[in-house]
């Protein structure tokens, strides 16, 4: 009998077919948005493997309920809403995208590093509501990025595009914190280790590539945006639970920091009548990293491959807890 895969959502057909053509029975929760959490459970019952997303909350309760899954691809780098031990415990291996949405998700830090330096969106807003009348000499000035300082966040691989587009683009200077030390991106693109406090301290641009983890949660915060510069620009991309929006707000409203470009918020999706909307230094996007053709297909076509390799080799190609794997 075919083992059946259920993805959540309806994704980019090239996951389906690969699925099929595998012999694989797929069956495409064709909602408008998310199941809800009963409807989930009861699709998820029903299946042997799962494409799961980022709205998916696959907890603890979750595998109590679902210990019969074999295997679980995220259709995302991000597996936050995923709890990656419990699944490790019930010997169920898990998969993420990366790599094929790098260049898409680096893209949009970047270019909401330009528009926040220039104010891009809020000044698209004032020519639609009819304040375009004259050239003013003194008015709506922003700053400028070459030659800046840029502070990686997290020098993972969308970490290392950023700093590749900044260090291309802008000649700016790359400093960067993580977990460990990135050889490749020093060499690569000069980039400097500093300690997080140091990052914090000298960083023109701040972009944060992180995980979401018990570690990041909430780090940037009212103590450390008043460690930051008073010019600096707050870049997040990864997740919106790295920061805290009402500090962020307040840091923004009191000139702690300059700006922000978010991609991410906290929470999502963000109210329409949050003041960060109203800021002239702010641009806000709705979590639209990964969204190009290119990448979307990417991570379609990572996924199913992720489960067609488990079912054939017992092996995924970007398995996120690989000890699973071998001691099956
Ligand atoms: C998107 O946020 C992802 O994690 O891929």
């Amino acid at each position: 009998m075919s083992k059946k895969v259920l993805i959540t959502r309806i994704i980019p057909a090239k996951a389906y077919d690969m699925l099929t053509q595998a012999g694989f029975e797929v069956i495409v929760w064709e909602g408008s948005g998310p199941m809800t959490q009963p409807q989930l459970l009861e699709r998820a019952k029903e299946a042997n493997a799962l494409i799961s997303l980022g709205a998916d909350k696959l907890d603890k309760h979750f595998f109590s309920q679902c210990s019969h899954l074999e295997a679980i691809a995220q259709f995302a780098v991000g597996y936050d809403n995923i709890d990656v031990n419990e699944a490790t415990r019930m010997k169920i291996p898990v998969s993420n995208t990366p790599d094929v949405l790098s260049d898409a998700t680096a893209d949009v830090a970047f270019g909401l590093m330009i528009a926040v330096s220039r104010k891009m969106f809020y000044l698209h807003k004032s020519i639609e509501l009819g304040e375009w009348k004259q050239f003013e000499p003194l008015k709506n000035l922003g700053v400028e990025l070459a030659g800046k300082t840029l502070g990686v966040f997290g020098m993972g691989r969308i970490g290392m595009v950023m700093a590749q587009r900044c260090r291309g683009g802008f000649n700016m200077n790359i400093l960067y914190h993580n977990r460990t030390r990135n050889s490749e991106a020093e060499k690569r693109y000069d980039a400097r280790y500093v300690s997080f406090d140091e990052l914090l301290q000298q960083s023109d641009v701040l972009s944060v590539h992180s995980v979401l983890s018990d570690e990041t949660r909430g780090l940037f915060n009212k103590t450390t945006f008043n460690k930051m510069k008073k010019n600096a620009i707050f870049i997040n991309t990864s997740r919106g639970g790295v920061h805290n929006e009402e500090d962020l707000i307040e840091a923004l409203q009191n000139e702690t920091i300059w700006g922000a470009g978010l991609d991410v918020t906290n929470p999502e999706p963000m109210l329409a009548s949050n003041p960060l909307l109203q800021m002239p230094n702010v641009s806000v996007l709705p979590h639209i990293g990964s969204a190009t053709t290119e990448a979307r297909n990417g991570m379609a076509r990572l996924a199913a491959e992720n489960i067609i390799e488990f079912y054939k080799n017992g092996n995924m190609v970007t398995c996120v807890n690989p000890g699973v794997l071998t001691k099956n």
